[in-house]
């Protein structure tokens, strides 16, 4: 399965709780993810975006509202659909995670493994994005070996290796130089060839140049939304 999904939200609404308090992170939002477009969602630094994103890739519960796919609610499938899904998601988180111990090419494993893609033919892709993102000699190292902006390319090398449906990614090209940037660029462009459904949160003139459609957020509301060509 690689196709994109169809992604929508409704009033979608996350608060969080604090000890003496909540914070609403994200108000209300509607709008949409699909298949086949890159959709950039970008505001100020807490505006909402990291938890947009984590909404929409089911792996933070709306306070209020509701995502679905192809119109379904992830949360009334049973169980085993739900996780089906969720090895649909490739996801680079904004705070990239390693295991320490392994090395990145273990961590690229474990996540195929997780998701029941630990073949030759991913192996390879991975090694492929590697290269497309001048990473791959790094494989080797652990975490704590190098740069910060080669683990943000690993983290999407982790995120894309098991050819995902849908892609997300928080800051992908944060801390990295030009030429990494263009190469992400180009990646993301190729992904949507695939039709993959593919939402990614920045702060990146050219990563938001090269939209279908955008959103804005302030405050946790969106505050302007454009569709592209
Ligand atoms: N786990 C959390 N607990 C409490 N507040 C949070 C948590 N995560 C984010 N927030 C708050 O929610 C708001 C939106 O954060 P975030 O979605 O990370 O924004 P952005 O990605 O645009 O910087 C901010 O005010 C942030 O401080
Ligand atoms: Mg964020």
């Amino acid at each position: 399965m690689s196709k994109g999904w169809n992604i929508t939200c409704e009033g979608l609404t996350v608060r969080y709780r604090t000890r003496e308090s909540y914070t609403t992170a994200l108000r209300e939002f509607n709008g949409s993810f699909a298949s086949g477009r890159i959709t950039v969602v970008f505001g100020p630094s807490g505006s909402g975006k990291t938890t947009l994103l984590n909404a929409a890739a089911t792996l933070l519960k709306p306070t209020e509202g509701r995502v679905s796919y192809d119109g379904k609610n992830p949360y009334e499938l049973p169980r085993t659909e739900l996780l089906a899904l969720r090895r649909e998601i490739g996801i680079s988180f904004q705070q990239p995670v390693f295991v320490s111990q392994l090395t990145l090419w273990e961590n690229v494993e474990l996540v195929l493994n997780s998701s029941g893609k630990l073949d030759d033919e991913h192996r390879e892709l991975a090694v492929y994005l590697a290269k497309q993102l001048g990473i791959e000699k790094l494989l080797s190292k652990k975490s704590h070996e190098v740069s910060g902006g080669e683990l943000r390319r690993a983290s999407i090398v982790m995120a894309l290796a098991k050819n995902p449906s849908i892609v997300i990614l928080d800051e992908p090209t944060a801390y990295l130089d030009e030429e990494s940037s263009k190469q992400v660029v180009e990646i993301l462009r190729e992904l949507k060839e695939k039709g993959k459904t593919i939402i990614v949160a920045t702060h990146d003139p050219e990563l938001i140049g090269i939209a279908d459609v955008t959103y804005r957020l302030r405050y946790g509301r969106i505050v302007g939304s454009e569709r592209g060509s």
